[in-house]
Formats: C-alpha cells, sequence, structure tokens
C-alpha cells in the first residue's frame, strides 16, 4: 500500500485523504456556482444526509488470524478485469469545478485502470474523452433523447471508441429541485455547458440546422436579437470550450434545441425493450431503487442496474441508495451486475456495498473534490485513496478476495 507508505514516510498527499478536508479544501478552489453545481443536491438535502447516514446503520465485524498477507481486489464485469470494484461515475458540465474536466478525468481513470463512465452531458465529446485512456476501459451513460435517431447516434458513437456497456440514467427525466442551482441562477445547460456531446453528433447538428432554416423562413426580429445576445454573453463566458464545440451551429439554437430534445419524460418499460436491438453492448440502468424495478429490469432482459439516488440530486427525501440495496440485492440474487453509488465516501463504505450485494461502486464527488483541486492527479488520487482504504479494510476484516465478501462480515449497528 504505497499510499500508507507515503504517509509513514511523512510525505504529504496530492489531496486530503478523508473525503470531509478533501470537500472543505475543494470548495475554496471552486466559483459559488461551481460549488453549488457538484457540491448541491435536490430541496433540503435530506436524502444526500441519508446516502451518508445509511452507512453507519451497519458495522464491520473483523476476523483474525486469517492470512491476508497476499490480497486481490480486482473484479470481473462484462467479462473483463479491473484492478479494484470501482468505477467513476457519470458527470455532467463537470468543468464548473476545473476546466479540460472531461479529460483529466478520463486520464486519471486510465492511470489506475478502473471505468470512467462518459456522461452524456459532458463538456467534451466522448471521442476526445477516449483518446486520453488508451486501451483503458470507458463506458458511456445515456441520457434517453426524445429524437430516436440520436439516441442511435450516440449508441454507435460509444460502440466506436469501444465503451465496454452503456448505462441509460433513468432518474432524470426532468432536472430535480436544486435551491442551490436555482437562487445562483446557475443552469450549466442553459449556459452551454454539458452539451458538447451534442454539438458534436452529427445527427443533433443536422436537427439544429433544419431548425435555424425552419426559422428563417419566417424570420422574427426578437429572436434574432436575442440569438446576437445571447451569442454574446456565452461566447464571453466561455472563450475556447464553447464555440469550439459548437463549430457551426448556432449556439442559441444548439442550446435550445439540446433543452428541448435531450431528455424524455414519456420512457416508459417499452422503450427499453427496445434498446437490446439497438446496441450489443451491456446495458445497465441507472436509478433503480424500487425492489420492483429491479424485477422489471430482469424482465426486460437488462445486464445490471446501479442503485442510485443520483448522489441525492433529484427527489429529496427519498430512500438511500444503500436502503434500497439492501431490499434489492435479494431481488437481483446474482442474475444481473448490481452497482451502487450515492453516498461513498471511504473504503470502509465500498466494502459494506460489497457486503450487501453490490458486485462494484461509482464515485461522483469524490473525483470531482479531486479535480477540482489538484487536476487529473487530483481525481487520480482522490479516487486511488478509497481504493486502498478498501484493500486495508478487506484485509482487516481477514478476507482476502471480493468474492469472499459477504453479508457475515456485517452486524445491524
Ligand atoms: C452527477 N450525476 C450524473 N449522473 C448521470 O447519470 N449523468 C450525469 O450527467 C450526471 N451528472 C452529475 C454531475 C455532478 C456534478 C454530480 C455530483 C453528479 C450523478 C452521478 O453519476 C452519481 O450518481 C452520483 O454523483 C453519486 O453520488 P455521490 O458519489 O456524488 O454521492
Amino acid at each position: 500500500n504505497l499510499i500508507y507508505r507515503d504517509g509513514v514516510l511523512g510525505r504529504t498527499p496530492t489531496v486530503p485523504t478523508d473525503f470531509d478536508t478533501l470537500e472543505r479544501r475543494a470548495r475554496r478552489k471552486m466559483s459559488a456556482k461551481g460549488w453549488a453545481y457538484v457540491h448541491g443536491g435536490a430541496g433540503l438535502g435530506r436524502t444526500m444526509q441519508a446516502n451518508r447516514d445509511a452507512f453507519d446503520k451497519w458495522q464491520i465485524v473483523p476476523r483474525v488470524l486469517h492470512d491476508v498477507s497476499k490480497r486481490d481486489i480486482g473484479v470481473e464485469l462484462f467479462g473483463r478485469r479491473i484492478p479494484a470494484p470501482v468505477l467513476l461515475a457519470p458527470v455532467g458540465a463537470a468543468e464548473l469545478a476545473r476546466p479540460e474536466a472531461d479529460v483529466a478525468i478520463a486520464a486519471a481513470a486510465a492511470e489506475l485502470g478502473v471505468p470512467y463512465i462518459f456522461s452524456n452531458q459532458g463538456c467534451a465529446p466522448m471521442e476526445e474523452s477516449a483518446a486520453a485512456m488508451g486501451d483503458a476501459p470507458r463506458w458511456f451513460q445515456l441520457y434517453w433523447s426524445t429524437d430516436d435517431d440520436l439516441v442511435d447516434s450516440l449508441l454507435q458513437r460509444a460502440a466506436n471508441i469501444r465503451a465496454d456497456a452503456v448505462v441509460v440514467t433513468l432518474d432524470t427525466t426532468m432536472l430535480g429541485w436544486r435551491p442551490e442551482d436555482l437562487n445562483l441562477g446557475s443552469l450549466p445547460f442553459a449556459q452551454g455547458q454539458g452539451i458538447a456531446q451534442y454539438t458534436s453528433d452529427p445527427v443533433f447538428r443536422r436537427i439544429v440546422h433544419d431548425r435555424i432554416k425552419a426559422a428563417a423562413k419566417k424570420p422574427d426580429v426578437e429572436v434574432t436579437l436575442g440569438a446576437v445576445r445571447s451569442l454574446v454573453s456565452m461566447t464571453r463566458r466561455f472563450p475556447g470550450r464553447f464555440l469550439d464545440n459548437l463549430r457551426s451551429p448556432e449556439p442559441r439554437a444548439a442550446v435550445e434545441t439540446f433543452l428541448d430534445i435531450y431528455s424524455r419524460p414519456s420512457l416508459s418499460w417499452a422503450d427499453i425493450e427496445t434498446l437490446r436491438s439497438r446496441t450489443s453492448l451491456p446495458i445497465l440502468l441507472k436509478g433503480v431503487l424500487h425492489p420492483d424495478d429491479a424485477r422489471r429490469a430482469l424482465d426486460a432482459g437488462v445486464d445490471g442496474i446501479v442503485v442510485s439516488n443520483h448522489g441525492g440530486r433529484q427527489v429529496d427525501g427519498s430512500v438511500s441508495s444503500l436502503d434500497a440495496l439492501v431490499d434489492i440485492a435479494p431481488v437481483v440474487d446474482g442474475r444481473l451486475t448490481l452497482l451502487l453509488d450515492s453516498g461513498i465516501r471511504t473504503g470502509a463504505d465500498v466494502f459494506k456495498a460489497l457486503a450487501l450485494g453490490a458486485d462494484a461502486v461509482t464515485l461522483g464527488r469524490p473525483h470531482l473534490y479531486g479535480l477540482a483541486l489538484a487536476g487529473q492527479a487530483g481525481a487520480r488520487d482522490a479516487t486511488a485513496n478509497v481504493i486502498a482504504e478498501f484493500d486495508l479494510t478487506m484485509g482487516l476484516s481477514g478476507l482476502t478476495s471480493v468474492a469472499e465478501i459477504d453479508r457475515d462480515a456485517l452486524r445491524r449497528a
């Protein structure tokens, strides 16, 4: 455990090794709007709190005198070995935490060999992030657009960049009630951030061009004036990247088109059933919290689910992800890949999630805070710290592999 050795030898780590200090320091590096967006949750933040509290309802009961000198924390997901049961969660508009965020996180994930799930609302085209990763594992997260051709195009691009899986996020058919962003008047997408997967997509660009053409047939002075005004203000706020991403389509038309079509609130199980014929990649459903929905996911023949409440950013007062996992794991009973996120802050949290039935976990805010503090190295080390603590927790509990971690390792507090 190199991180631990560094500590003993008196070397200061790149980023604080505990989450609360990490968060506090990262806050100082971020703008008020960046902090509100990354840290903030839905409503009064009750679900965010519940996500963390849920881990305290379980205690680890370590066993002694087991030979733990050799340990393996690797797991296999969809036929691919990964070095730890940890992935980096999809995070949209991450440039609010730090410029050039997506490529830096991708490179950090590649350094560790843990998969990075590219957000559909990334700030860089997925091709650019993938190019920073060599052969390291990458997945793609989809928000199901109202435009089916766009969905197919995004799925095709994910296959082209050799994504190992597609994660369809189901809990964000509409953005949750997020007072911290609302109070600052800070909605990232309306400012043109987080739409690079769209503006780099041929189908999306065609849709925007068609709209511009249709609008040109009936000129409207107000719309034209508004377009010029918003173009000027957006260019001021996001010089390089924003204009870059948009290349030819007119920015306001691109943002408006994005807002109109990025998500489909009418999405139903029937849509999910069509997904199998549209991609050959493994399919995971993200945002499942109810055991009956887990049953339906099994019936729909998907390959995995991500038990998640979006880091407490969608329904305030919703069940914590760990509590949901406790109900869902017996339903799934090993028949599909079970991931968990929302509230994982430490290696011990990872251990508890695995003991309660998850095959792996994904981290959201931890790697973003690392990124905000120290770029690629920060995202890497914030993640590496959680993994290292997980390895120690497993060994100190008397276990030598992830397969050995089960409910027997825990008791209810
Ligand atoms: C997210 N999350 C998210 N999820 C998703 O499917 N697509 C997305 O674009 C985003 N964007 C996003 C931005 C930011 C700033 C955050 C913090 C989160 C949710 C994310 O994938 C994950 O579910 C949570 O972050 C996990 O909770 P923790 O680890 O942040 O507590």
